[in-house]
């Protein structure tokens, strides 16, 4: 597993991180076993970066990451694992709509609140990174949240603090990274979605903050496994996500990368995750893992060759903007 620098932070990041989405939840049924035993075999297997969420089954997915790193303590295990989670706003639009106030959506006394119940879950007294979930841009000429989150830090709660990208207005972060409220940034960068290309990564580097990237696969699709007959179980909001034609045209331009890479060693799992690591500014790619063949297979790709310079330029035709599927259809 290759490493990289956390932006300016004086710590070294694996290149594949584990996205712990899923473990908590929100995509079908999942067994905690195979949770854990996958957050097992990612850490054995040099992954040394966990991004996780409030969210992500009201604490379920933090409460499993608390109790592998506890077990790997109890075993005497020595290593620094990098743990990343995410306090969601209030109550109401998500994300928040131009007319939502910051200072109602991340109140100082809920941040506090939410922080404490971070903690709990990850069984620390201090988180590695706190992210706020979503953001917007009308909250920037002011971004007071941030002023509590850096009390929060200098008060020794929180190490590093981000922010993770609302996906109708990814660019909304570049001005609070130029502006100095955020140590790392969390995007969605992947095959379709190279937009962050045009300026946040450039800016990202000039700044130092790290960045930590999401839906590499699109959410699966960028792995080639999905065709047009592929159904998604009811609680699977990938049921949502790629409701109604959204499947089909998605499967179209799939397979317009797996002719792309006829020829090469390349399958378009390895294509996907390569393609966001060629970008000089990402620190890690946190693709969702639920299983130990998941673990295994994206954890051995760091080390595989990178995507050559031709295969890159011929990737830039597949951008495809539209990542506000999220709202469903
Ligand atoms: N707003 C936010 O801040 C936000 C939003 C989204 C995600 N995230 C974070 O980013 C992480 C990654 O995004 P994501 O999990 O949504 O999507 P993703 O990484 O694009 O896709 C992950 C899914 O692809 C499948 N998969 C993974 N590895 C595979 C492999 N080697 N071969 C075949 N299939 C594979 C798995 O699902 P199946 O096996 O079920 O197909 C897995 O759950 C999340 O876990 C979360 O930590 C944050």
């Amino acid at each position: 597993m290759k490493l990289r620098p956390f932006g300016k932070h004086g710590f070294n990041c694996s290149e594949i991180g584990f996205g712990a989405w899923a473990i908590g939840g929100a995509w079908g049924a999942q067994a905690d076993a195979d949770s854990l035993a996958a957050l097992h075999r990612a850490l054995d297997l040099g992954c040394n970066f966990i991004d996780t969420a409030a969210g992500y089954g009201n604490g379920r997915s933090e409460r499993l990451i608390a109790q592998v790193l506890r077990e790997r303590a109890a075993a005497g295990q020595k290593e620094k694992i990098f743990v990343a989670t995410k306090t969601p706003p209030t109550a109401g639009v998500w994300p928040p709509s131009p007319y939502c106030r910051a200072d109602e959506r991340y109140p100082e006394a809920y941040l506090r609140e939410n922080l404490a119940e971070r903690l709990a879950n990850l069984g620390t007294e201090r988180l590695d990174l706190l992210q706020l979930h979503t953001w917007t841009r009308s909250w920037n000429r002011n971004p007071t949240p941030f002023k509590v989150l850096r009390a929060l830090q200098r008060e020794g709660k929180i190490g590093l603090i981000g922010v993770s990208t609302p996906e109708h207005d990814q660019n909304s972060v570049i001005d609070l990274m130029r502006g100095g409220w955020v140590d790392a940034v969390q995007v969605i960068y992947n095959m379709f979605e190279q937009e962050p290309a045009a300026e946040l990564l450039d800016v990202a580097r000039e700044c130092g903050v790290g960045i930590i990237v999401r839906v590499a696969f699109d959410e699966g699709s960028l792995t080639g496994k999905f065709n047009v007959l592929t159904k998604f179980a009811h609680d699977d909001f990938r049921a949502s996500y790629f409701a109604g034609d959204r499947l089909a045209r998605t499967v179209v331009r799939v397979e317009r990368i797996r002719h792309d890479l006829a020829g090469s060693d390349f399958s378009i799992a390895l294509a996907a995750l390569k393609f966001v690591l060629a970008h000089p500014a990402v620190s890690t790619v946190i693709p969702g893992i639920r299983n130990i063949a998941q673990a295994e297979a994206n954890c051995a790709m760091s080390d595989l060759p990178d995507l050559p310079a031709e295969l890159l330029q011929k990737f830039q035709r597949h951008n495809w903007r539209r990542a506000f599927w999220y709202a469903g259809k």
